[in-house]
């Protein structure tokens, strides 16, 4: 690989440019609450909803809490650094954007392939979490779908007559893939007012599992708040809240996607961070909340399930309040969906008009408006991988990927700080150097709480990436051939 792979970049002043010319300018029409209500409609999803429940009975315990707070504070550092890039950079392309203007190309490159692991793999985690929730509601009304097409691929499953049999596939999750991506390509867009109602049912049902649920805790289950180590690594301990905060931090995961609205917001340099900073605040305590409710509710070696929040509510023997939050949980996830499905399209429309893509992930339906090619093969390949694996896997390795993220959105902010220190930052944040250290440090942290197998498989999907960028990247990016590239400095 030649060097100029390492020092291409995009110029700053470009990049703004590129993106406020031409089609009409964004109305800059988003204030601090919307901006907060996005970050939580976009966070909210399968992590409290489903990972929950795995993360205290294989790892934490009624100490999930703890992860939580470990989680929450990790992303409230790397928040700010998406913040100071977000006022700065206000365009949409998130951390690939980003770091193509400090890192350069072949940065971008692995933070735009590493984000697939966060766009699309994650839509498939959530609607993993979805088929869970649906299956449970069908299954209160007596409708019980066999649970060798509801689980994924190999799962051992029990049988009505009580033999055991291997799944075959996870049926619901494909479905509701396949679904929302033909909402996608036909154009539908979640308006903000449909998001609004949205986060008000999601914000609803996590109130009401809270409120309700804190009046039938049995104090005794969190007893022993924190199990002992069971000798192995992230099973239980210190090591196991460590464990469970790499795990559960999915459930964080969404804050970043308010940086792709900068943009639209009336005063980004106010509204960024206070969006950004706001969503993560109410959410990890909402979290909080939810683990000592969960954990006092229900004994949490008893936790592993699809729906266990439902599992929660069905101890407090509240039928009617158990069907209004699986249907509030299914309604909340699909949009997490939605949204992960239509900003994957997205990351590959930035990346291809960059060249490092081929030209059909850019291509527009004259008519629709939509990259609906690009959108028909993402849909494809997310219903197959929720299809086929079990939503532990999926969950880790969507963690591992976008903590890599993290870790280069806060490098870019330590390197524009040294190497164009005069530019305008519309939104500084606090404490540079020790915020993007701390938020570097704590996102290594939470990678290294997770297993070995899911750092292979990242090692893995990077190695293939590399492989892709250097058959077709290097020689079709288009900065490199217009001969635009500013090595070295970014401009100011
Ligand atoms: N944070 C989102 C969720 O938990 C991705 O579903």
């Amino acid at each position: 690989m030649d060097s100029s792979a390492l020092t291409a970049r995009k110029s700053i002043p470009d990049i703004v440019a590129s993106a406020d010319g031409g089609e009409a300018p964004l109305r800059k029409s988003l204030g601090p609450v919307s901006i907060t209500a996005m970050g939580i409609g976009a966070i909210i999803g399968a992590g409290i909803f489903v990972l929950t429940g795995t993360a205290a009975a294989q790892y934490a315990g009624p100490a999930l809490m703890l992860s939580f707070v470990l989680g929450g504070i990790a992303c409230a550092f790397v928040g700010l650094c998406y913040a100071e890039l977000a006022a700065l950079i206000p365009v949409s392309g998130s951390s690939y954007t980003y770091t193509y203007a400090t890192l350069g190309e072949l940065a971008a490159w692995i933070i735009g392939w590493d984000l697939i692991l966060e766009y699309a793999m994650g839509a498939a985690t959530v609607a993993v979490g979805w088929s869970g929730y649906v299956g449970s509601l069908l299954g209160g009304f007596g409708l019980h779908l066999p649970p060798a097409l509801t689980q994924a691929t190999g799962t051992v499953v029990h049988l009505a007559d009580g033999s055991e049999a291997r799944a075959l596939l996870n049926l619901p999750a494909a479905l509701i893939v396949l679904a929302l991506t033909a909402l996608l390509v036909l154009g539908t867009r979640e308006s903000s007012r449909l998001n609004n109602i949205m986060v008000a049912v999601k914000l609803a049902i996590v109130l009401a599992f809270i409120l309700v649920g804190a009046a039938y805790v049995s104090p005794a289950h969190w007893q022993p708040f924190l199990p002992a180590n069971t000798g192995e690594f992230g099973h239980f301990g210190w090591s196991g809240v460590l464990r469970g905060a790499g795990v559960v931090f999915f459930a964080f995961i969404g804050f970043d996607a308010i940086s792709t609205a900068a943009q639209e917001a009336k005063s980004p340099q106010r509204d960024m961070p206070i969006g950004i900073l706001a969503s993560l605040a109410v959410c990890t305590l909402l979290y909080v909340l939810v683990a000592a409710v969960l954990t006092g509710l229900v004994p949490y070696a008893q936790l592993n399930v699809a729906d266990p929040i439902a599992k929660g509510v069905d101890a407090m023997g509240l039928p009617w309040l158990s069907g209004l939050i699986k249907i509030g949980a299914i309604a909340g996830l699909t949009t997490v969906i939605l949204v992960l499905l239509y900003g994957q399209s997205r990351i590959f429309l930035t990346i291809s008009r960059d060249g490092l893509l081929p030209p059909v992930f850019s291509r527009i339906h004259p008519r629709r408006h939509t990259p609906w090619i690009s959108q028909i093969a993402i849909g494809s390949i997310v219903a197959l991988i929720a299809a086929v694996l079990p939503i532990g896997i999926l969950g880790e390795m969507v963690s591992i990927g976008t903590l890599f993220a993290f870790v280069m959105v806060c490098g870019a902010v330590l390197y524009l700080r040294r190497h164009a220190p005069r530019m305008d930052r519309p939104f500084r944040a606090p404490g540079v150097p020790v915020v993007p250290v701390l938020g570097i440090g704590f996102s290594l942290l939470l990678m290294a709480g997770l297993p070995f197998d899911t750092w292979l498989r990242l090692v893995v999907w990077m190695a293939v990436g590399l492989v892709i960028y250097a058959l077709y990247g290097r020689r079709h990016s288009l900065l490199r051939q217009e001969g635009r590239a500013a090595p070295g400095q970014p401009a100011e």
